[in-house]
């Protein structure tokens, strides 16, 4: 019995690859690398301590996904795999939605091809847009904003339509603002090109690789003018799977959104505070222009993971700046080095 991890190299899928290890599962992780490490794999097999196959393919390829349950004895699937650089899904739409969409229709259909039931999928927030209310919950009205959200909210909706009138059971896992890294400092996120969001740039500047930090707009209806997230420790995120997983092996039946947050927001200026804190630099900013697209604020209504899953977020964001100062530190140019 083995849980098949669909884009296990990446950030949130190779920590999520060490929780299930620790937990007791054995791994099957399936990359392309397009976004990834081997070396990310290699610092599962170490942590976990779990038996962890790797199997390098590409998700849209179906014969390839078809061998994978052929040649493992999967029982489950956690779905990781995705494109997910906003602005450049806007300037590749079709790549976006080839990508996103094909490796999940793949996975769903050798899933039920091969009996395999447990699904436990990546979703964003990014489905609410800017909500109405907040915290928001998951019956908040979803309007995603661009190419990549929307592969998130057709995916939702896909698989919620296999649901209901096939064998198949799903967890859609709506993240939040995933940072930081495992505390071992030997897994975490290694952006391909520069990066996009903001802790990794934080961590740039903390590092001496940037000068300064651009905040995009201080002039927001937030307690300090800039934007406010919900961010969550990658490890609080990684454990949420397994939660979903054994909820799911418990006998749930059907198909949910459950968001996947800490419940509390943070401002971009709060947050340089505490990455502060955590590096001892000065991480000196200057205020631009609001970046197209971004909400003002989002956090998550959480009592759905907590009933549902039992789950509830444990890191603060000082342990979220501490764990990601440490892997950069000792990472500063990813798994290159
Ligand atoms: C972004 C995506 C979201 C995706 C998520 C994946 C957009 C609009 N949204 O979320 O769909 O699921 O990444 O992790 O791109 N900020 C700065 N300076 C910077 C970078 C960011 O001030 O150099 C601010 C942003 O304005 C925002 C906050 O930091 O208020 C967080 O930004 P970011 O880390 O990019 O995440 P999101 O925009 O929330």
């Amino acid at each position: 019995m083995a849980v098949l991890v669909a884009g296990g190299a990446g950030y949130i899928g190779s920590h999520t690859a060490v929780a299930l290890g620790e937990a007791g599962r054995d791994v099957v992780i399936v990359d392309n690398f397009v976004n990834s490490s081997r070396r990310a794999v290699d610092a599962v097999r170490v942590l976990s301590g779990a038996e962890v196959a790797l199997v390098e393919t590409d998700l849209c390829d179906g014969d390839a996904v078809r061998r994978v349950f052929a040649q493992h004895p999967i029982t489950e699937v956690v779905h990781f795999a995705a494109h997910k650089a906003v602005a450049e899904s806007v300037g590749e739409p079709l790549a976006y939605y080839r990508n996103n969409l094909d490796s999940l229709l793949g996975l769903l259909e050798a899933m039920l091809d091969n009996g395999v039931h447990r699904l436990v999928h990546s979703s964003s927030c990014t489905v609410y847009g800017q909500p109405e209310a907040l915290p928001v919950s998951e019956s908040a009205p979803l309007g995603a904003e661009s190419p990549y959200g929307r592969t998130k909210l057709m995916g939702e909706q896909i698989i919620t339509d296999v649901c209901a009138v096939r064998p198949m059971d799903a967890m859609m896992l709506r993240y939040f603002n995933p940072v930081g890294a495992h505390p071992s400092g030997t897994l975490g996120e290694d952006p391909n090109d520069v990066p996009n969001n903001l802790v990794p740039l934080v961590m740039e500047v903390a590092c001496g690789r940037r000068e300064t930090l651009q905040v995009f707009g201080d002039d927001y209806d937030t307690v300090d003018g800039s934007g406010v997230r919900d961010y969550i420790h990658v490890v609080d995120l990684a454990e949420a799977h397994v939660a979903a997983l054994d909820v799911l092996a418990g006998g749930y039946r059907g198909a949910v959104a459950v968001n996947v947050g800490t419940g509390a927001g943070t401002s971009v200026l709060e947050l340089i505070e505490a990455a502060r804190r955590a590096t001892g630099a000065a991480i000196p900013f200057e205020v631009c222009e609001r970046r197209a697209g971004d909400v003002a604020k989002i956090w998550a209504a959480t009592d759905l993971a907590a009933g549902l899953l039992g789950w509830q977020a444990t890191r603060n964001i000082d342990d979220m700046m501490a764990d990601h100062w440490h892997w950069q530190r000792h990472h500063p140019d990813g798994y290159r080095r």
